[in-house]
């Protein structure tokens, strides 16, 4: 029997900053923004949000939107690297929140962890949590894998213009009717490595952010080829003679940190894997380019970096290459709905891929295709660093939740603030009871820490109704 994702459902905080004010704020031509990133709204946590209340109001929309009861649910994991407490896991606090309206002791049930690996960690809980269904230990429950996270980067920084804030919750179960995973393909790739990491205590990340770029399309890479051995013998995949992978993979669905990472990821994963057929002397013949070839044969990441001659001729190649029909050809058809959402949203860490799988059905759909048996290539990236590639066909009930997905209704009405009050929010200035916004139908944090002492770092959360 399939296990897959059934449906999902998104929250995103309403409040957001414009890429306009943000560039006239720091200086920055917004045309940078715009199309050099690829970011026009940042959503942004209000005073009284945290990764934890949105991971809840995710999952609780999951829930009312296919009339689940508690007892429809054997496990509920939180994939985030956002941890509020070293040691309490945040689906506890989901917990919390979720019996506030479902009933105390309701989902005393629903084991489940929180999963750090930066942002891959959502497609190793959504794995677990598929081999626990296959294993026959669900008895006839579903799990829900929640992806939650605030993506916070200093001010002033090169991160800065890469943030957001949503979380997704996917509710995975037999025979679903979104997507049924590939069995047998899931391939990782795992390094110790320090290109983007947040050490206790520290609010925001310290980042080399050409070094974490490099990372991230080398690593998905090397877990593709893998992923391709093991699709192959499974026979998902048979590939004759001139062929490529892609040529086999209906959408491509990237870890999204920004929207232009997806474009260059595809760039670099097509020119791989193209380099070697036939059809790559019709491009190079087309660009009137060779590609460059690095001085260094081994091809490690310090070597590539350390190589500026190299490194400067292949961003040109991959520049040129990226305006070719073949590639605009793949781009448009594979990739360019699951970018839709990330260009509005910002980076959501590890919730971005999942709300690019949620965009890619939205607007695919909305296009008019039918998704129906066509097979996507998820290609996972979290820093630290690992990557994650898997695939998984859309079944024949994806009609049902294609069809009611409507991204600007479900985020709802959104605030623009100014770049002042961003600001005071990002220096945690504002308290709790100081929200922009009135809550609505969601859950929001109300304290943290008692009066006393035995109650330090206690959270406390309410349904705002
Ligand atoms: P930057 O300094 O803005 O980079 O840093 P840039 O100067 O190279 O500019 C970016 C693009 O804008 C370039 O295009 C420029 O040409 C273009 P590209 O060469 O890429 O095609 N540009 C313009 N375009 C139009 N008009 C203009 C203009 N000026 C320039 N006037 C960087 C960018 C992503 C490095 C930075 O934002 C950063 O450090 N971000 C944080 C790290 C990050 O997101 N890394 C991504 C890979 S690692 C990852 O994805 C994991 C992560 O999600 C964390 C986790 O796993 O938990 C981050």
């Amino acid at each position: 029997m399939p296990v897959g994702i059934d449906d999902l459902a998104i929250y995103v905080p309403k409040l957001y900053i414009d890429y306009k004010d943000f560039a006239e704020a720091r200086g920055i031509d917004p045309q940078k923004l715009e199309y050099g990133i690829g970011i026009k709204k940042m959503a942004l946590a209000d005073a009284n949000q945290d990764p934890a209340c949105m991971a809840a109001n995710a999952c609780m929309r999951v829930m009312k939107k296919n009339d689940l009861n508690p007892q429809d649910i054997g496990r509920i994991y939180v994939a985030t690297e956002s941890a509020l407490d070293e040691s309490k896991a945040m689906n506890s606090f989901v917990i919390g929140m979720l019996e506030q309206v479902y009933g105390e002791d309701s989902l005393e049930h629903a084991g489940g962890i929180e999963c750090k690996f930066a942002c891959v960690s959502g497609s190793y809980a959504l794995y677990d949590n598929a081999n626990w269904i296959r294993a026959g230990e669900n008895g006839d429950k579903s799990a829900i894998v929640i992806v939650s996270d605030i993506a916070k980067y200093d001010i002033g920084s090169a991160g800065e213009y890469t943030q957001g804030a949503g979380a997704v919750a996917l509710l995975i179960k037999n025979n679903p009717r979104l997507l049924a995973f590939d069995e047998k393909v899931a391939s990782t790739i795992i390094k110790n490595e320090y290109d983007f990491y947040r050490p206790f205590g520290k609010e925001t990340p310290l980042v080399n952010g050409v070094y974490s770029n490099l990372l991230y399309l080398i690593q998905v890479r090397k877990a593709l080829e893998a992923y391709k051995e093991k699709a192959i013998k499974q026979g998902y995949i048979k590939l004759k003679e001139g062929e490529s992978i892609t040529d086999h993979i209906d959408y491509i669905n990237v870890h999204l940190p920004y929207r232009k990472m997806g474009e260059k990821a595809l760039a670099y994963l097509l020119r791989h894997e193209w380099r070697h057929l036939p059809r790559w002397k019709d491009i190079t013949t087309h660009l009137k380019l060779d590609e460059p070839i690095p001085k260094d044969p081994r091809g490690t990441i310090e070597s590539l970096l350390a190589d500026t001659e190299f490194m400067k001729a292949d961003e040109k190649f991959r520049k040129e290459f990226m305006k070719t029909t073949y590639y605009r050809e793949v781009f448009d058809k594979k990739m360019s709905s699951s970018l839709e959402a990330s260009a509005i949203i910002g980076n959501l860490y590890t919730a971005s891929m999942y709300m690019g799988l949620r965009s890619l059905v939205e607007f695919e759909f909305g296009k008019g295709f039918d998704l129906y048996n066509k097979r996507v290539g998820f290609g996972s990236y979290g820093s630290g660093c690992s990557a994650m590639v898997f695939s998984g066909v859309f079944q024949e009930g994806y009609k049902e939740i294609a069809s009611k997905m409507n991204l600007d209704k479900e985020i709802g009405t959104r605030t623009k603030i100014s770049i002042n009050n961003y600001e005071k929010l990002h220096s945690n200035t504002k308290k709790f009871d100081e929200a922009f916004l009135s809550a609505e139908n969601e859950f929001i944090l109300v304290s943290i820490g008692g009066i006393t002492a035995d109650r330090a770092g206690f959270r406390e959360y309410c349904y705002a109704s």
